[in-house]
């Protein structure tokens, strides 16, 4: 339909994980623009479509993102207690999920595409400057989910906040937008998989705060 793939929209939601292992290989521009308009078909506030998606692709540009990414990473997420951690229970699902996310923090250059998901701020003076978040979270993952269905991997970053003035004079992003999420896109080297999450009882109250749903309330 739309042009698009058949793709089962609760395979797609339960298999596009955090895709931090990408190929270097070139995403076709016709299947880009495809995913764009899949995130562009997101609800946002008064539907004012606040969003610009700064594709970025240059050899050039991806090496000056990848190399602040990095610094990030080792300055500001990786800390001595996160490397503990890892030394000491690699077993576990955070340990697993850490050294993704060191992978990425090495090769996020790699990727063909990095996608710049900018939202424009509020004038208005109650919260002027302040980014209109809420309303592009959305079309985040109606991208993921669009790339999903093309085969392509993605992940959400934000670490490239902490150097986002210099990326943002690189690329121009002007300051009545916010550059919010940088998501890597490629055809993944990892496996698609169920992501680790908490049964939906244990997120769930009903009528009252704290108070469970029966864990067979819901049985046909
Ligand atoms: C707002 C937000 C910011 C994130 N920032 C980063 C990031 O900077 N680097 C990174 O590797 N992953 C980042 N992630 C990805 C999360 O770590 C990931 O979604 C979470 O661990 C679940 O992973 P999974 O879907 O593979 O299970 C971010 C996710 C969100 C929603």
């Amino acid at each position: 339909m739309y042009g698009h793939p058949e793709f089962d929209l609760f395979e797609a939601i339960y298999t596009t994980r955090a895709m931090r292992r990408l190929k270097p290989d070139p995403v076709p521009q016709e299947i880009i623009m495809k995913i764009i308009e899949a995130a562009t078909m997101a609800p946002s506030n008064s539907n004012r479509q606040p969003w610009i998606f700064l594709l970025v692709s240059s050899p050039e540009n991806r090496q000056f993102i990848a190399e602040r990414y990095k610094e990030a990473w080792e300055k500001y997420y990786f800390t001595a207690e996160k490397k503990l951690f890892l030394e000491n229970h690699p077993a576990t699902p955070e340990a697993k999920n850490l050294r993704s996310a060191i992978y990425l923090a090495n090769h996020i250059g790699e990727a063909p595409l990095l996608i710049f998901a900018c939202v424009k701020r509020y004038s208005d003076p109650t919260r002027a400057g302040q980014p209109m978040v809420g309303s592009i979270y959305p079309a985040i993952q109606n991208l993921c989910l669009a790339a999903r269905a093309y085969g392509l991997g993605t992940a959400i970053t934000s670490l490239h906040k902490h150097f986002v003035n210099e990326i943002n004079q690189r690329l121009g992003v002007p300051p009545e937008y916010a550059n919010e999420i940088l998501i890597p896109l490629g055809y993944p080297r990892g496996r698609w998989g169920r992501p680790a999450r908490k049964p939906a009882t244990d997120v769930t109250f009903v009528e009252r705060w704290g108070a469970r749903p029966h864990p067979r309330s819901h049985d046909g």
